[in-house]
Order: structure tokens, then C-alpha cells, then sequence
């Protein structure tokens, strides 16, 4: 699909302007994507009762048909016409998390296109609490199907400009409200297995899911190798590591906060000497020894405030790819609250493998 120009138009994250979202309303009415603000990451949204404008987001993002979409909603009673039951900790939940960033996997109605739920009979959804996004939800009077707005492989976009620079030409209009508040995306909770269980985590914690439903299960533990930080035989990490999904491979560093850091200092000051250009992505505190040494060292913020390490950490990503590194060094997080989150995505990025320092 190629468009002569993306549009971008700024809108008010608040109080939108009305004229803006019935333009948006008016594409997505007549079968077309549209790119939205989420309070998580900016969406790319269709009408997700009509398989034809669908099938135009997954072409957008060079996205395989077997991976399912989230359907949006903008009020609980939407769920009657998605579902085919309505499980009563799907009420529960909803009553304290939405609008906001939990997504439920939920059985599906025959209404749902099966290209939405990937030929699953099941389909997932969530009520946003951007006020863009349920605005436009509303005014299009149709759930909103809606990935990420990125290319496929790519990292999620937090501002209108990541999703430009991912699907300029290919998209008609981008709604711009600014950064995004999370910063991470939604969780995904599985409420048709036997027991809840969180499938990604995300912006809603596994504590806070706890609070309401105790029998929610944490994310099944990643298969992932960890891997000593063998100094003596200075091994290289980077050759055993597979490659970071978007375009540059990402190490990952775990451990008490002294010894993660004199592991990766180390292991950058290797990099340099042999002429690599290294990205080094830490928190505030740890950023001192790594600025005299010539790697590009950027910083999520203050480790113990995990929600706003959450919301810059896709941004942070991105800029080191466009800083050109060829490889990055990223230090590892509490679990905790959001944290669980952040450590996935950081996780996925470093292909599973993580260097623990003794
Ligand atoms: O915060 C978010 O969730 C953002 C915003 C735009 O809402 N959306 C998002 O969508 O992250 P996407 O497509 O990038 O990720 C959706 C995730 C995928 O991991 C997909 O496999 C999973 O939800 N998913 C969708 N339908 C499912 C289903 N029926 N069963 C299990 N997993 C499902
Ligand atoms: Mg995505």
C-alpha cells in the first residue's frame, strides 16, 4: 500500500479537537488505517469488524498473518458483541484496570474476523484510556483493531515520529498527541487457560493483577541461557549471543549493580580497542565511568523510579540505532511492578541469553 505523503496532525492528548478525530474517523469508517496515540505505545488502527481493512494493517507493517491483534473497545458493553462469555474475572478486572493498559484474551464471537484473531477462537481485547484513542474508538462506532504501529521485528513506537519514520508512504495519517505515557504495551492476560496467566507482561503488574484476582500466574519462564561473564578468558559475548531483532544485537547484563557494571565496562572498553562503535544504554547513576571512554552512553533515568524507566526505554532504543552503534551493552533492572515488563522486552532484544557477573 503506498501513499503519495503520510499525514501528520497534531492533536490536543487531552482534549482533543473533535474536527481532528472525525477526519481520522471518516478514513478508518471507509476501510483505511489510521495511526492513534494509546496511552502505551501509538497504535495502528483499522475498523476490526471488516477483515478488508485489517488485512491493510498487516500489510502496512509487514506483519504474518499468524500473529493476532488487539481489538479496542471504548466501553465494557462493546464486550457483548466480541464475545461469545464473558468470564466473571474478566468484570472483576475490568472494573479496576479499564480504561487502561490490560489486554484480555477472551472466547471469541463469530463476528470477529478471523484474520483479527490469526484463526484462534479466542480474541483479545482492551479498553484504552488515551483520551484519543476512545474519542476516535467512539466516533468511528466500531471496535479498533490495533498492533503496534512499527514495522514487523521493530521496536514499539512511543511518539508519532517513531511511527513515521517506520511507515511513512505506506500508512494516510498519523494522529499526533506526543509522547506516550507507559511507554511500554499493555499486558496480556489469558483468561480462557485453565488459570489466569499473563502471556506479556506489560503496563498492568503482576502485583496489581494479584490484588484483584490471586490466582493470576506470572508470564511461563522464558527459555533463555545465562551466561557467565567469563573475564579471564575475556570470552566475547557478542559471538554467542543471536541477533537483536531490529538491526542492532543487544547484550544484556545482570547481577548486583557493582559487578553488572564493572562487567560491561569492561567488556566496552574491549569493543572500542577493537574499532566497534558501541551503544551503552544504563540508568542515571551508572553513567559517570562510561562517558570518558567513547561509547555512546544514554540513560533510562533514576533505576529506582521503574515507570519512567518504562517510558523511555523504546525511545532510548531507537536513538541508538539511529546513532548508528553496531552493538548494545544495556544493564538489567528491578523485577519488580513494571519492572517485569522491561526486563522482557530488553530480554527479547538479547535473542534470551543474559551475561550474570559473579
Ligand atoms: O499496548 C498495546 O497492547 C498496544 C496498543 C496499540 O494497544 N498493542 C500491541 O499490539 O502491543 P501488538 O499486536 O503489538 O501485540 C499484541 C500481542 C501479541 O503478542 C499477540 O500475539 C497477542 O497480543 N495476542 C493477540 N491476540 C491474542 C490471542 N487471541 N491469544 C493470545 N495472544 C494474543
Ligand atoms: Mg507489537
Amino acid at each position: 500500500m503506498q501513499y503519495r505523503k503520510t499525514e501528520v496532525l497534531v492533536i490536543d492528548p487531552v482534549h482533543p479537537d473533535q474536527a481532528n478525530i472525525e477526519h481520522a474517523a471518516v478514513l478508518l469508517r471507509a476501510g483505511e488505517v489510521v495511526v492513534f496515540p494509546t496511552e502505551t505505545v501509538y497504535g495502528l488502527g483499522a475498523d476490526a469488524l471488516k477483515a478488508s481493512a485489517v488485512e491493510r494493517i498487516f500489510a502496512a507493517k509487514g506483519r504474518p498473518f499468524n500473529d493476532p491483534l488487539i481489538v479496542h473497545i471504548p466501553d465494557e458493553a462493546a464486550l457483548e458483541q466480541l464475545t461469545s462469555s464473558i468470564p466473571i474475572q474478566a468484570r472483576q478486572l475490568a472494573q479496576v484496570f479499564w480504561p487502561g493498559p490490560l489486554t484480555l484474551i477472551l472466547p471469541r464471537s463469530p463476528l470477529v474476523p478471523g484474520l483479527v484473531t490469526a484463526g484462534l477462537e479466542t480474541v483479545a481485547i482492551r479498553m484504552p484510556r488515551h483520551p484519543v484513542a476512545l474519542a476516535l474508538i467512539r466516533a468511528v462506532g466500531s471496535p479498533i483493531a490495533a498492533p503496534s504501529a512499527n514495522r514487523f521485528m521493530h521496536i514499539s513506537p512511543t511518539t508519532a515520529q517513531h511511527a513515521l519514520a517506520d511507515l511513512n508512504g505506506r500508512i494516510p495519517l498519523i494522529l499526533d498527541a506526543g509522547p506516550c505515557e507507559v511507554g511500554i504495551e499493555s499486558t496480556v492476560l489469558d483468561l480462557c487457560s485453565p488459570v489466569p496467566t499473563i502471556l506479556r507482561p506489560g503496563g498492568i503488574s503482576f502485583e496489581a493483577l494479584r490484588t484483584v484476582l490471586s490466582e493470576v500466574q506470572p508470564p511461563p519462564q522464558r527459555v533463555g541461557t545465562t551466561l557467565a561473564v567469563d573475564r579471564e578468558k575475556n570470552r566475547s559475548p557478542g559471538q554467542l549471543l543471536t541477533h537483536y531483532a531490529p538491526t542492532v544485537p543487544l547484550l544484556l547484563f545482570d547481577g548486583a549493580t557493582e559487578g553488572m557494571r564493572a562487567a560491561m565496562l569492561e567488556e566496552v572498553q574491549r569493543r572500542l580497542e577493537q574499532g566497534e562503535r558501541v551503544g551503552v544504554l544504563v540508568a542515571d547513576e551508572d553513567v559517570a565511568p562510561f562517558l570518558e571512554n567513547g561509547a555512546v552512553v544514554l540513560s533510562l533515568g533514576d533505576a529506582a523510579a521503574p515507570e519512567k524507566l518504562a517510558e523511555t526505554l523504546f525511545a532510548r532504543l531507537r536513538s541508538l540505532e539511529e546513532a548508528n552503534v553496531q552493538v548494545i551493552l544495556s544493564r538489567s533492572f528491578d523485577e519488580r511492578g513494571i519492572g517485569l515488563a522491561i526486563r522482557d522486552r530488553l530480554l527479547k532484544a538479547a535473542g534470551g541469553k543474559v551475561f550474570r557477573s559473579c
